[in-house]
């Protein structure tokens, strides 16, 4: 089979690269000049692991390929992406549709044979429509039909998702497209996967629903988390007994300082204001959009809280920037938040990431930048943990405790235990764990 990918951003290479494993010809394209010179030259533009290696494989096997030009990667396919970026329209929080739209009346151009084309892209519900009848008006003869296959890659185990996903999820407008969509996953068969094939809306409507579910479950561990600290309860226990029942499960319940990245906070945005505009609001999403966007900033009242009630003058040491480990996204990172609200208050602020300094060098400024860990300790009143990569969960506690001015340490991601703390000598605070004291665990 074949296929051609527009958008080599994050879910376009990722499930381009893929399908290619899978034996599919695939051609990516993308506008940018220079991101499809660095892919022809082996160079990856994003963080992730294992993409590399895969990508190399499939170049070199002749199955995947990069081009600018839609035309020539348009010829012979069985299906064309559309995986371009939808980003938060800048005011309004809806869903910006724009490269979306640009995408199709590209493709409607180059259609010459019978093509599916599919959206990739997360896109609210009533978009795949809209593509069919962007096409339809440019090429009203055109062969074609319009089908929806959302992704759900978590970055950091795109790969592994996307190899081994718990579901597929197929919107398509025909037998004929669906029979197209279940060829290309054939793969998955061997492994039991379970396609829902269904409308177009359905599918749609899927994807937003599966991820404002999942942040509305982290935040409600969050919320659980402040509770917890007030009653002398252990989040993690309360999360290990909630989740072992089936119902509930025993993922996405780990509390820390808010969702972030690229398709939670974008997401959840986006459903409320579709359900808003057909009336038919969803007020639990909402409510967690409130939440999670207040948390990301009462955390820096909780450092500053930990530094004795003022960080004026004072240097804090942060760990980690990006929004969760494994990536040097910062989109909606909670560090946005925290960094410059300790700034406001006065705060002298060294960090360390090991990926996204990059990044995160352009989205906060003033802040000094560490070679390593032990690099932002020296002489800092206290170390904040705001991302739990693997390197931060086994620091040397003498020697942080050595480097620090105070042994102060605000783990927003519970990577430590609080009484191995209490023993090293910290004062320790973190989300939702009582004191080995017996107190809480915030000052
Ligand atoms: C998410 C969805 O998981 C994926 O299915 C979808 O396709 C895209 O959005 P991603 O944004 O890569 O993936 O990250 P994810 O690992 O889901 O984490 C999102 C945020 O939630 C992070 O900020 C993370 O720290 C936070 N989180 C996650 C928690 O705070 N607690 C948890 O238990 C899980």
């Amino acid at each position: 089979m074949r296929i051609a990918m527009i958008g080599t951003g994050y879910v376009g290479l990722v499930s381009g690269a893929c399908f290619s494993e899978f034996g599919v010809h695939v051609t990516c394209v993308d506008k940018d000049a220079g991101k499809i010179e660095r892919l022809k030259n082996g160079e990856i533009p994003i963080y992730e692991p294992g993409l590399d290696d895969l990508v190399a494989r499939n170049v070199a096997a002749g199955r995947l390929s990069f081009t600018m030009d839609l035309k020539e990667a348009m010829q012979g396919v069985d299906a064309v992406f559309i995986a371009v970026g939808t980003p938060s329209r800048r005011g309004d929080g809806h869903a910006d549709l724009s490269y979306v739209y640009g995408a199709a009346e590209e493709i409607a151009q180059h259609l010459d044979h019978y093509t599916v084309v599919v959206t990739k892209s997360t896109v609210p519900v009533g978009t795949g429509r809209e593509v069919e009848a962007i096409i339809r008006r440019v090429r009203p003869e055109a062969e074609f039909d319009v089908a929806s296959n959302p992704e759900f890659l978590r970055e950091g185990s795109a790969i592994g998702d996307f190899m081994r996903p718990d579901r597929v999820v197929i919107g398509a407008t025909s037998d004929r497209a669906g029979e197209v969509m279940r060829r290309l996953y054939r793969p998955l068969y061997l492994i039991e996967t379970p396609i829902v094939v269904t409308s177009l809306e359905t599918a749609e409507l899927t994807k937003y629903a599966a991820n404002t579910f999942l942040a509305a479950k982290i935040t409600f561990i969050n919320e659980i988390a402040d509770l917890c600290e007030k009653v002398g309860a252990n989040v993690h226990d309360v999360a290990r007994g909630i989740g072992l029942d089936g119902r509930i499960g025993k993922k996405f319940l780990h509390p820390g300082p808010g969702y972030g990245g690229s398709c939670f906070p974008k997401d959840t945005l986006a459903l409320v204001r579709t359900a808003q505009q057909v009336g038919s609001p969803l007020r639990i999403i909402e409510t967690v959009v409130d939440i999670n966007d207040k948390r990301k900033k009462q955390m820096a009242e909780r450092i500053i809280a930990a530094c004795g009630g003022s960080v004026d003058g004072k240097t804090v040491a942060v760990l980690g920037v990006a929004f969760k480990p494994n990536t040097d996204d910062m989109r909606d990172s909670p560090s946005l938040d925290i960094v410059p609200a300790l700034q406001a208050a006065g705060a002298h602020v060294r960090a360390f990431d090991p990926a996204a300094m990059h990044e995160a060098e352009k989205l906060l400024p003033g802040v000094e930048w560490a070679k390593d860990a032990y690099g932002t300790l020296e002489g800092a009143d206290c170390v904040a943990i705001l991302t739990e990569w693997n390197e931060f969960r086994a620091l040397d506690l003498r020697r942080v405790k050595s480097m620090l001015k105070r042994p102060v340490m605000i783990d927003l991601r519970n990577i430590y235990n609080p009484e191995d703390m209490a023993k090293a000598g910290f004062t320790y605070t973190s989300i939702g764990r009582p004191s080995p004291a017996g107190g809480m665990d915030r000052g």
